[in-house]
């Protein structure tokens, strides 16, 4: 295991992250051995909590989000004695003195902060931490999203953090790049001679990402209603996605060589004007419907008594890279909440044979596709046409997908949270899978030029029923290119 030589200090301690993900995440490292916990968990927030109370509602939480299995009487006592509770008010200098009592009592001197509260908090916390005598040049600090909500708001935040923290000790999660496909994305890529050659404009049609999800908005309307998919998800965890398809082949996996890579893809997004943001996106908001035969109600009655909102709950695409290697090739994205059924997929559709040799009848020869299944498996297809067997005088043909699944090849393997990878990443000082700063702000200029539109053009969003694929519109939009979104 690796030798976790940090305190963790998590601000929102008690908040929905930290006991949905982030704690379980330590208690996995932790109870896997992938990490000897030497410092202590400390979680922080202004809720009045004794540390009894704290590790109760650890344990509650564990109980809720780890599998049955997974929570061993004697790991979780080992757990335990590393969990603090510390009363924190990120905008008291005072309240901090006991965060200062607790790290210099701990074996290790070494302190990560992690940031899971309204990022409007970022500041206020980093300077009370800095006056606090917290902050040296071993520390690291671990932004949640959302960074800001336009370009302009999260320069001030990335300032704010700026003033007390250098960019390497600074580590901005998207949490998509912690998803062990996603790596896999980059050893698809790169570590297979095969695709490179064909991974452009001349033999690629056109890729598409979706991310869909059952779930609405669990309870976060009042941060959500303020975001919106577009926001919530395309600026970040989309767009991530799409630069890691996009990008040149990194000189090396050195943080900043792939960093650099995924910056100019994001710098050659080609702007999506107000003229043409009716054509090029479509936004949907659910209503009440059905996601797996159970009744859900609509986006608006989640809100509360008398809420309206013109907020996006979907979102598609088609954006372009004005770079030499994707020319003419579009990139079809969407993401949606309260969809049918929930998964995460990368296709990429290569272009047709140039002259088909067979006759036609009932013998179109459908495209390859290479798709990359994200989520909830892992997998990659290949959709090839082959010969069906038979005695026939024409030949007949079907597209049949050669299948990899990661699970079966791999037999089982335990597949590790994205929030595990990347809290050891910190530890280890490893930014590779962390978004740099130039990162962050190239894709809210990308993305605030789609809201001006939006906001020009004052449509409100299309509605969709709960359960369904989201407007039509956005079957049209791909329709429109003679291709489908690929199910
Ligand atoms: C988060 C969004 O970043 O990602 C949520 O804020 C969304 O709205 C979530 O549900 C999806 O993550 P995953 O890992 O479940 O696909």
């Amino acid at each position: 295991g690796y030798v976790g030589s940090y305190n963790i200090v998590l601000f929102g301690g008690n908040g929905d992250l930290a006991m949905r993900k982030l704690l379980p995440a330590l208690y996995r490292l932790y109870s896997y051995n992938n990490l000897t916990l030497e410092g202590c968990i400390i979680g922080a927030s202004r809720t009045e909590l004794s540390r009894t109370e704290y590790e109760d509602l650890v344990h509650r939480n564990l109980q809720i989000h780890l599998d049955t299995d997974e929570l061993d009487p004697v790991k979780w006592e080992g757990f335990r004695q590393k969990l603090r509770y510390a009363r924190v008010d990120a905008n008291d200098r005072s309240s901090f003195d006991v965060l200062k009592a607790m790290t210099q009592d701990s074996a290790v001197q070494r302190n990560m902060y992690y940031f899971s509260t309204s990022p409007s908090l970022f500041g206020s916390i980093c300077s009370n931490l800095n006056t606090s005598g917290l902050v040296d040049r071993h520390s690291r600090v671990v932004l949640e999203k959302p960074i800001g909500e336009d370009l302009a708001s999260s320069q001030v935040i990335n300032d704010e953090v700026a003033k007390y923290f250098e960019e390497c000790q600074i580590y901005r999660i998207d949490h998509y790049l912690g998803k062990e496909t996603v790596q896999n994305l980059l050893s698809v890529r790169f570590a297979n001679a095969l695709f490179e050659p064909l991974w452009n404009s001349n033999a690629i049609d056109h890729v598409q990402i979706t991310v869909a999800e059952t779930v609405g908005v669990e309870g976060r309307w009042s941060y959500y209603d303020r975001a919106g998919a577009l926001r919530d998800m395309v600026q970040n965890h989309l767009l991530q996605l799409l630069c890691l398809v996009a990008m040149e082949p990194p000189s090396s996996m050195d943080a900043d060589a792939v960093r650099d890579e995924k910056l100019k893809v994001l710098k050659s997004l080609r702007t999506i004007t107000s003229d043409e943001v009716n054509q090029k996106t479509v936004r949907g908001q659910y209503r009440p419907g059905a996601v797996n035969g159970k009744p859900v109600p609509g986006y608006i009655d989640e809100g509360g008594d008398g809420a309206d909102s013109n907020t996006e709950t979907f979102v598609a695409l088609r954006a372009e890279i004005d770079n030499w290697r994707w020319a003419g090739v579009p990139f079809y994205l969407r993401t949606g909440k309260r969809m049918p059924v929930r998964y995460s997929e990368i296709v990429i559709q290569f272009k047709s044979v140039p002259h088909s040799i067979f006759n036609d009848d009932g013998n179109a020869i459908a495209q390859n596709k290479l798709i990359i299944r994200l989520q909830p498996e892992e997998s990659i297809q290949l959709v090839m046409m082959n010969k069906v067997p038979g005695l026939e005088e024409s030949m007949k043909l079907r597209a049949v997908p050669l299948n990899l699944s990661l699970t079966e090849a791999f037999d089982n393997p335990r597949t590790p949270a994205a929030y595990e990878r990347l809290l050891l990443d910190v530890i280890r000082d490893n930014q590779t899978l962390f978004m740099r700063r130039d990162e962050i702000e190239a894709a809210w200029r990308w993305i605030d030029q789609i809201h001006h539109g939006w906001r020009v053009t004052m449509d409100r969003p299309k509605s969709y029923t709960a359960g369904s694929w989201g407007p039509a519109a956005a079957v049209a939009l791909i329709v429109r290119d003679g291709q489908n979104w690929h199910d």
